[in-house]
């Protein structure tokens, strides 16, 4: 049957003019909404009828760019996370810039696939990958992908452990295959994505062995001797260790040269977890801390945190590229390497980890560093860890708070001292968020929920912590009333 040509299937627009003037407009106000983020609230509740928008038949019909558009300012714009807005202390949410933007909407227009194959997109990474080994010190044959975020990270990053410890007939045989019992060992304030990535390695997250910290939530070293040696006196086959580098709840440091050393003396992979913390070397008064991440055999983190490039851009490095590859290249027909022509190339990213279509998260990362350079970036997250002690110091010096833990880098753990402590803080966290002030998270810090500051927005200055302090002493004294005259008397 003849194809016919009165049928236009293709989704570009008809009308070309249209659809650049309704760009423009697009691009207008996102600089606004940028811009201006201030006059926002933080954060705001969706309304029942604006969710019940996300719960429409599906669109067979075509609507207007411009329709589509106004439910997006209306119904999303409003509502999103908020880790915009310099109010935004929850999590570690790093808070994205105008120049990331503008190239993720370049890389949405190029539409590359950098799974493989010879393009420029590609040497962006790889030109990514050449500077990450340039800033951790790691050598030339090291490699280096882009994931969604560290907990991808750490998934390749244990994988390629697990394989160099098991031998990499493990891919075709699985770990059901061995009788060695493989253990790793982390502090008790690592992050979770450990865990899910031994299960997720088949090695069970039991095979995680979480080591005792010290007063400063930092791997105490003589527990973690200890516990090693008893798991090799029971027979398992200890392969893994893992320094956190700025652990999620308080921003501790292990002690990373100490642990590289130990690593080194028991024959186990390096791994550091350095999610945010990482990224610190960039400012010349954290960089010290970080003292020992180049002797690491892998290192995870995150451009969206303390970068402030645009979600998602986690990384991953590996000192041993030809362990990396071998843990992950799967050779296929239709992905035959060739010499010459678009198949050329050596190295393609999908070697290295497990996806083969991916984005271009590399180019917001190129904009990023290139636009605003290494010591800009340095001095904000600099300036974070300024606003935390400041935020310490107001904690300190106000009697109806208190502080939960020692700060480290850039996250405060503090709580409103009441009687019923737990649920009148749990409160105070949802009463900020929902005010629009202000929106810091909560954890646990020896069994008390603390109110977890966690500031990593480049936008977040001073009078935001103290709106903090202020709306917190507000929700405080409403939800807490008996205690505010304990404090004053
Ligand atoms: C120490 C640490 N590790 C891993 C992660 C997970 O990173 P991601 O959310 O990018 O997967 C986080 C997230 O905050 C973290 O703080």
């Amino acid at each position: 049957m003849p194809v016919s040509s009165a049928r236009r299937a293709t989704l570009d627009p008809s009308d070309w003019a249209s659809i650049r003037a309704e760009g423009h407009q697009m691009l207008d106000d996102m600089f606004d909404y940028l811009e201006h983020i201030r006059r926002r609230p933080v954060w705001q509740p969706m309304p029942a009828q604006v969710r019940d928008q996300f719960h429409a038949p599906l669109p067979l019909a075509p609507s207007d760019l411009s329709a589509v558009y106004d439910d997006f300012l209306s119904s999303i714009l409003p509502y999103s996370n908020g880790n915009v807005h310099p109010g935004f202390m929850g999590w570690v949410h790093g808070g994205g810039t105008a120049t990331g933007m503008l190239a993720e909407m370049l890389a949405a227009g190029l539409n590359a696939n950098l799974g493989g194959r010879d393009h420029a997109p590609i040497e962006v990474e790889r030109q990514i990958v050449q500077w990450m080994r340039e800033l951790f010190g790691f050598p030339a044959t090291a490699s280096g992908l882009f994931v969604t975020g560290t907990s991808m990270a750490n998934l390749i990053a244990v994988q390629v452990a697990r394989d160099w410890a098991l031998g990499f007939g493990t891919r075709r045989t699985g770990v059901a295959a061995t009788d060695k019992r493989l253990t790793a060992y982390a502090s008790a304030a690592s992050h979770g994505s450990l865990k899910k990535a031994f299960d997720s390695c088949g090695l069970g997250s039991d095979a995680l062995r979480l080591v005792p910290v010290d007063s400063h939530h930092r791997i105490d070293l003589a527990s973690f001797l200890q516990i090693v040696e008893c798991d090799r006196r029971e027979g398992f086959s200890p392969f893994l260790l893992c320094g956190t580098a700025g652990t999620v709840d308080i921003g501790a440091i292990d002690d990373l040269a100490a642990l590289a050393r130990l690593a080194r003396k028991q024959q186990l992979w390096f791994h550091i977890d350095g999610a945010f913390g990482a990224l610190g070397i960039l400012a010349p008064e954290i960089a010290p801390a970080l003292a020992g991440i180049e002797a690491a055999d892998s290192l995870a983190f995150d451009f969206h945190k303390w970068g402030q490039v645009p979600y998602d851009a986690g990384f991953v490095l590996l000192k041993d590229g030809e362990l990396h590859r071998n843990a992950f290249a799967t050779p296929a027909a239709y992905l035959e390497r060739e010499t010459r022509g678009l198949g050329a190339g050596p190295d393609w990213p999908c070697d290295f980890g497990p996806d083969l279509s991916r984005g271009f998260r590399a180019l917001k990362t190129w904009f990023t560093l290139k636009v605003h350079g290494l010591e800009a970036i340095g001095n904000a997250i600099a300036h974070t860890c300024e606003l935390a002690r400041y935020l310490e110091r107001r904690v300190v010096q106000t009697a109806e708070l208190e502080l939960l833990a020692p700060v480290q880098l850039n996250i405060v753990c503090f709580r409103y001292r009441a009687p019923d402590a737990d649920r009148v803080n749990a409160r105070i966290v949802v009463a900020l968020q929902e005010s629009g002030a202000a929106a810091p998270s909560t954890t646990r810090i020896n069994g008390h929920l603390a109110i977890r500051a966690a500031i990593t927005n480049h936008r977040t200055e001073a009078r935001d912590i103290d709106r903090l302090i202020d709306r917190t002493l507000q929700f405080g004294r409403a939800l807490a009333p008996d205690l505010q005259v304990a404090c004053v008397d």
